[in-house]
């Protein structure tokens, strides 16, 4: 196998995963995600749209400085002051890459754009020009470039490549495209663009068909070799193609679909689980690779087949996704040394100081609760590590509720590292801890959804919330885990005020509202 065989995975869940409603992350979630992906081996990670806002410029930024074998790239459209930005982002990164977008359909060209094919040529050549002068490492993307007309999309990433573009990227940006014909676009391209050797062809999906794997696996199998993907496909609308789906599925079946990638498969789903805790985008049970039932035997048959030969009915070891066949249960007897084994057989790397409060959290819970299992460590390392920069935070609950009281909540929370307290009524315990909160943080927001579900079996389970909240016009996610469902509740509405106040302090400008 050659060189030509190993497909870039170019990872876009900080940048277009992002975008999906709800999903914003804060800069040390970023931070730590990007460190995790560059463990999970992503060879491309883009970080961000640095012109969306300074607190996104900031991010990349940091991320830039971080990593050290992955490249960091920041979006851009083609305006040299979005290259400018996206430079400033990622000029300390070990490896650098500017992307440039702009559209090429012609009913982005018409109604969107204004412009007609020569100019958004002149326009692409000028960005990439100018993106040049900066760094060897550049992407151009035809955005709408499934919708776009084959011949033109040649001439583009031609003058593209001419001008400097060293990846070239074909995105479904509406994800319109089939797989056969989406194919056979690729294959019109590598055919038909003149220098289309000096550059690798890449493919960026969106999931409105539910197609977005296999459009992205057919693009593979006819010579693309960037796939551009998201843990747990989270993006804008339906979502982005899946990494794990792309990865398994060529790992897999690779006697069909013959190439490599760098990704270690086995820190998939602690990425997974990452990625779902950090957002707040819960998994679907039943997803590909990494949804809770994905390795779950449920009919007689299939139990059955499963102890006579796992491969009866089971096409990938749950081992080579990270999900450990060893469940080792903790519990308050458990010491540092088999906590920290198991969060680092977990996927997540702690520095001393993190571990020792993960300990005196794992402590608390193990005097609640039996066995704490992976699902509750998560929990712990999520909440404990992750929140650290939030602006209100729970010190105390109380709440009194039955068929006979009118439910009241007394509350104790830390706002900006200042303590308040107070007390409030409600039409339930729920009702009355969030007025109560709502009345401490002088916030407004209206809760659009709250859901509830625990984390593992058993009647001495966590529960799992999680709320959707808006407050003017910013929509957020939050999740809490508790073994007390109020507490649970609790923490679920404060993770999503921090993230609204995140959101408030950090105006995202929508690259389709401005002028490209
Ligand atoms: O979907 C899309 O077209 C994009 C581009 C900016 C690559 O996200
Ligand atoms: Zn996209």
């Amino acid at each position: 196998m050659s060189d030509q065989d190993k497909v870039i995975i170019f990872d876009t869940t900080l940048r277009d995963g992002e975008q999906s409603p709800g999903a914003s992350m804060n800069a040390a979630e970023k931070l730590r995600l990007a460190t995790q992906l560059e463990k999970l081996g992503v060879d491309v990670l883009e970080a961000g749209f640095p012109a969306a806002s300074d607190g996104d410029l900031d991010a990349v930024a940091q991320i830039a400085g971080k990593l050290k074998r992955t490249t960091v790239t920041g979006l851009a459209r083609t305006t040299r002051s979005d290259i400018d930005r996206a430079w400033k982002a990622v000029q300390h990164a070990a490896k650098p890459r500017i992307h440039t977008f702009i559209a090429t359909s012609d009913i982005h060209l018409e109604y969107k754009l204004k412009m007609n094919r020569e100019q958004v040529v002149d326009r692409a050549v000028d960005a990439v020009r100018y993106a040049k002068s900066f760094t060897e490492d550049i992407e151009f993307s035809a955005e709408d470039g499934s919708r776009s007309d084959r011949d033109y999309l040649c001439r583009i990433f031609e003058a593209a490549i001419e001008a400097g573009a060293t990846t070239v990227n074909l995105p479904d940006t509406v994800g319109y495209a089939v797989p056969e014909e989406f194919a056979e676009t690729v294959r019109y391209i590598l055919d038909h663009t003149p220098n289309i050797g000096k550059a690798v062809l890449s493919v960026h999906c969106h999931n409105d068909l539910g197609l977005a794997t296999a459009n992205t696996i057919a693009a593979i199998r006819a010579g693309a070799r960037q796939a551009e993907v998201t843990i747990n496909g989270i993006g804008e609308r339906a979502g982005n193609t899946s990494l794990e789906e792309v990865v398994m599925a060529m790992h897999t079946r690779n006697n069909f679909i013959p190439v490599t990638t760098n990704i270690h498969t086995e820190h998939i789903h602690p990425t997974s689980r990452l990625v779902s805790m950090i957002t707040g985008i819960i998994v679907q049970p039943n997803k590909a690779v990494v949804g809770a039932n994905a390795f779950a035997h449920e009919a007689g048959i299939h139990q059955d087949g499963i102890l006579k030969n796992p491969m009866t009915y089971e096409i990938m070891r749950p081992e080579t996704i990270g999900l450990s066949a060893n469940k080792l249960v903790l519990g308050k007897h458990s010491g540092r040394h088999a906590l920290r084994e198991r969060i680092k057989e977990m996927g997540y790397d702690l520095s001393v100081a993190e571990l020792d409060l993960i300990f005196t959290k794992f402590k608390e819970l193990a005097d609640k609760k039996k066995h704490v299992v992976d699902e509750d460590l998560e929990v712990i390392v999520t909440e404990g590590i992750l929140r650290t920069s939030d602006i209100f935070k729970l010190e105390y609950l109380h709440v009194t509720c039955g068929n006979t009281v009118m439910p009241m909540a007394s509350v104790k929370l830390t706002v900006n590292g200042r303590s308040v307290r107070g007390a409030g009524y409600g039409n339930g315990p729920i009702d009355a801890a969030y007025n109560t909160i709502a009345k401490l943080t002088g916030t407004e927001s209206e809760l659009l959804r709250f859901t509830v579900g625990a984390l593992t079996g058993g009647t001495d389970a966590q529960g799992e919330v999680t709320v959707r909240l808006r407050e003017n016009g910013l929509v957020t996610l939050g999740k809490g885990a508790d073994p007390d469902i109020i507490t649970a509740s609790a923490k679920a509405y404060l993770n999503g005020l921090n993230r609204l106040e995140y959101l408030k302090s950090h105006p995202v400008t929508e690259p389709t509202a401005v002028a490209v």
